[in-house]
């Protein structure tokens, strides 16, 4: 093992992570999982409260029924190009699709920033095509993050995220942030149409003549985990109609049950356009994403005009043709059909979000606490009039300190000059009420060193 740990510090270049930190320590090595759990290469057990790190593994770690159906799927045939069909493909699709009213194409990718991508493509095509390329612009939202690519960063709302990557790719156009903890307009019975307004002020600012799409997450997650307003999806799908615009929901974190729905935007009475998805879809077993379109935007593209040689989508995703990812896609929706996971989701998410609402009663460094289903974040602030939020390092160290006890929680990291200060959970949908009891029973561990109680 000592071996594969200096392997790693001499050539491995870690995600999000700096590199000075190994110059005296050693990188968390991973060598196992089991439903929650995790084991490091010295034989530390973690309880997993973030789902692989990044909200991936939705229905657990050593599921053999995923590993056999992929094993099965990769003897028989392992790949070919999505220019033609596969088995396990069609099958996903048809899976997938009925569990989304209203929705119809699914494109295969594998990951999130690349099915975002496609998303992006797929409006700037029908401005083209339908709109004599006028309407090109893409709006996206403060706060939200829709993946690692520039042009996923173009729409991205946090600035040190974005911070040395730029110039950014044009077209895309920020709209103000819907947390409601963090109003604009300080206290307001009607915060969520008062976001929503914002979204028109900016459409009426850039001229609707010139919007292409709206790209939104359901809840905003490594933004800080953050639900949408009362009254504001309402609004929001009302300007897409008034306004000619796309809908694209990116639940990409949401997607495959984490908020107790199969995906995030069905809690609000929407219909969008574009869905895109990838963590869960296949838990982390193999890669995959899809970009899901509804008929109506399919056949803007497929229907040919003005030059039959140009007029198709004209992209390609090389390893969108593993049938892996399609194969363990279906074992993984199976599983959360079989296994009632949604319902454990909102079962378990309740009595989650019950006891972090405790520990806000007597921690005052507790802020805000939001979140649905197993997708929870909790804003930690210097002083609950100011709202100051904490710096940086005291999520960090919450997140240390939970370690210490054997769980492993998340927490915005990098993103804001500000912000930096929501912790996040998003275990596994196949938790138990004691798994529960040992994350929050290590938060309020973690608490109790880095705050003053409340009285
Ligand atoms: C909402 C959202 N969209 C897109 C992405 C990008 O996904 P990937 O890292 O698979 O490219 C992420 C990643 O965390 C995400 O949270």
């Amino acid at each position: 093992m000592k071996d594969s740990i200096q392997q790693d510090k001499q050539h491995v270049w870690h995600h999000l992570t700096p590199h000075q930190l190994f110059d005296n320590t050693d990188p968390l090595m991973i060598v196992r999982g089991e439903r929650l759990s995790v084991w490091d290469c010295k034989g530390n057990e973690y309880l997993d409260a973030v789902s692989g790190g990044l909200w991936t593994v939705n229905v657990g770690y050593g599921r053999t029924e995923i590993a056999d159906a992929v094993r099965e799927q990769l003897v028989t045939l392992n790949y070919f190009a999505q220019t033609a069909g596969n088995l396990p493909a069609a099958e996903f699709a048809s899976k997938l699709i009925s569990k989304m009213p209203g929705l119809s194409r699914v494109y295969y990718s594998n990951s999130g920033s690349e099915a975002n991508e496609k998303a992006f493509k797929i409006v700037r095509q029908i401005a083209e095509k339908k709109y004599g390329g006028k309407k090109y612009k893409i709006l996206y939202r403060e706060r939200d993050y829709h993946g690692t690519t520039i042009a996923c960063l173009s729409a991205t709302g946090q600035e040190q995220r974005k911070a040395q990557y730029g110039p950014f790719a044009p077209g895309f156009i920020e709209v103000p942030h819907c947390c409601e903890y963090r109003s604009q307009w300080g206290d307001v019975d009607n915060y969520g149409e008062l976001a929503a307004n914002e979204i028109e002020r900016v459409i009426l600012r850039e001229g609707p003549e010139t919007i292409g799409a709206l790209c939104l997450e359901p809840i905003t997650a490594g933004g800080g985990v953050i639900p949408p307003p009362k009254g504001y999806w309402e609004k929001v799908q009302a300007l897409c109609k008034k306004y000619d615009i796309l809908l694209h929901i990116d639940e990409v974190v949401c997607g495959l049950g984490r908020t107790g729905k199969w995906f995030g935007y069905q809690h609000y009475d929407i219909q969008p356009d574009i869905v895109t998805m990838a963590k869960g879809v296949a838990s982390g077993y193999a890669a995959i994403s899809c970009t899901v379109t509804t008929e109506a935007v399919f056949n803007a593209i497929k229907y040919v005009d003005s030059d039959p040689k140009m007029d198709y989508f004209r992209d390609v995703s090389t390893f969108g043709g593993c049938t892996s990812g399609p194969a363990a896609a279906l074992a993984n929706l199976q599983i959360i059909e079989n296994e009632n996971l949604l319902e454990n989701a909102q079962k378990q998410g309740c009595y989650l979000l019950c006891q972090l609402l405790a520990l806000k009663e007597k921690y005052a460094l507790i802020g805000d606490i939001r979140g649905k289903g197993l997708f929870l974040g909790i804003e930690l602030v210097e002083n609950r009039n100011s709202k100051v939020p904490v710096d940086e390092s005291v999520s960090a160290k919450v997140a240390a300190l939970c370690m210490t006890k054997g769980v492993i929680i998340g927490h915005t990291n990098r993103s804001f000059t500000q912000f930096n200060n929501t912790l996040c959970l998003s275990p596994a949908l196949i938790i138990t009420e004691q798994e529960v009891d040992s994350i929050v029973s290590a938060l309020d561990f973690a608490f109790s060193q880095v705050s003053d109680t409340l009285d």
